[in-house]
């Protein structure tokens, strides 16, 4: 018999990420049965909103069994020995670690797009929501497709401090407060120079790599696979600037073909997951403004504006908007759940 209800595990509750699992989860009244929320030992006695679980410690005595699924919100060090075990002890892994390994070989979900591929992990029940950058590209590329194949993408992402987590919050706050008081920041380890009120290329045709940020070409391959796209051509650049939460793309797509604009604009009006925002930069309603990170923060939508076609090569250039810790991880992998809920528990 079909249950009602499902044991929860979230490693990593603490954190940027894992507060969103456990946040969004309640929000679409995901059918929660018992939740554990794990994290260090420095974590005992916090309190996640939405929930009244308490935190345990996850050492080596945390015992995962009795769980249908577990989220991986945690650094993938931490997610790959547990993600195994979790799966040893008869759940599901819902892994957002991103991590190089594994989690690659695994099925790279993004619902919208590529949720039959949830049946290739059946025998490793290993799912992972693959980077934030290729959530958003995926959303927007699958629903370009539609209209026409795409023949080359060239985007470049605009990343927030904290697709580094806390850590990367915690560095840009500190910078902010330091440059304010007129003196220079010490360097961080995290980021290749100074976040705060600058502008840094950290990977793609701007090449130059920082550790911690390395993985250049892993949203390429993650998005090249949810597409199921190997051979497209994709130029990714990615430029750390100082904003906290809130990634944002600026899009250029050759297609195969030229689409209308009428036409344009209706599709990714009704496209899953997408919402097309038809704005003016002096728009009152703020539902009407042009999608920045400010105004995505809390959205689970892949927000798009600014379209514009190139008469001259079937081209379309959009701008693209969405929360790092919502659809571009949190979201996306509840949703996710959702789905396994649905077919396979
Ligand atoms: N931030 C994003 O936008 C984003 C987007 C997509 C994917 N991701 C990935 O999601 C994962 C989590 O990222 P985040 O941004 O949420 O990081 P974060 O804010 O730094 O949080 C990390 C979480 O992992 C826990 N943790 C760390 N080491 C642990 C250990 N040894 N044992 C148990 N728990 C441990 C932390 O617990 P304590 O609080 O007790 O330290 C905290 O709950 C990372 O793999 C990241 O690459 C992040």
């Amino acid at each position: 018999m079909r249950k009602t209800a499902y044991d929860v595990a979230v490693i990593g509750a603490t954190g940027t990420v894992g507060r969103e699992i456990v946040a969004v989860m309640v929000e679409r009244g995901f059918p929660l049965g018992r939740l554990r929320l794990f994290a260090t030992r420095a974590s005992l006695g916090q309190q996640i909103e939405g929930t009244d679980a308490g935190i345990e410690e996850l050492d080596s005595e945390a015992d995962l069994s009795g769980n249908d699924l577990v989220f991986l919100a945690c650094p993938p060090e931490v997610a790959q020995p547990w993600g195994k075990r979790a799966v040893a002890a008869g759940a599901w892994v819902i892994d957002t670690s991103v991590a190089p390994g594994e989690a690659e070989t695994g099925s790279l979900v993004v619902p919208e797009v590529n949720a039959p591929a949830l049946a290739k992990a059946k025998e490793s029940r290993w799912v992972a929501s693959p980077h934030p950058i290729a959530v958003g590209l995926a959303v927007v590329l699958h629903a370009l497709r539609q209209l026409a194949p795409l023949t080359r993408v060239v985007a470049t992402a605009l990343e927030p401090a904290s697709l580094l987590g806390r850590a990367g919050v915690e560095v840009l706050e500190e910078e902010v407060r330091t440059l304010l008081r007129a003196a220079e920041p010490e360097p961080s380890d995290l980021f290749p120079q100074r976040v705060a009120f600058n502008v840094c290329p950290i990977a793609g045709g701007l090449t130059c790599s920082a550790p911690g940020l390395a993985a250049e070409n892993q949203a390429v391959r993650h998005l090249r696979s949810v597409l199921d796209a190997p051979d497209l051509p994709i130029q990714l650049n990615r430029v750390l600037v100082p904003v906290f939460f809130g990634l944002a793309i600026t899009v250029d797509v050759v297609l195969q073909a030229s689409v209308d604009s009428v036409a344009l604009a209706e599709h990714l009006r009704s496209a899953p997951g997408l919402l097309l925002v038809e704005s003016s930069q002096r728009a009152t309603e703020p539902a009407l403004l042009v999608p920045t990170p400010a105004t995505v923060v809390g959205s689970d939508a892949t927000h798009v504006a600014c379209l514009s076609l190139d008469p001259r090569v079937p081209a379309v250039d959009l701008w693209v908007a969405l929360d790092n810790t919502r659809k571009g991880s949190a979201t996306n992998a509840v949703q996710i759940a959702e789905l396994l809920v649905r077919d396979h528990l």
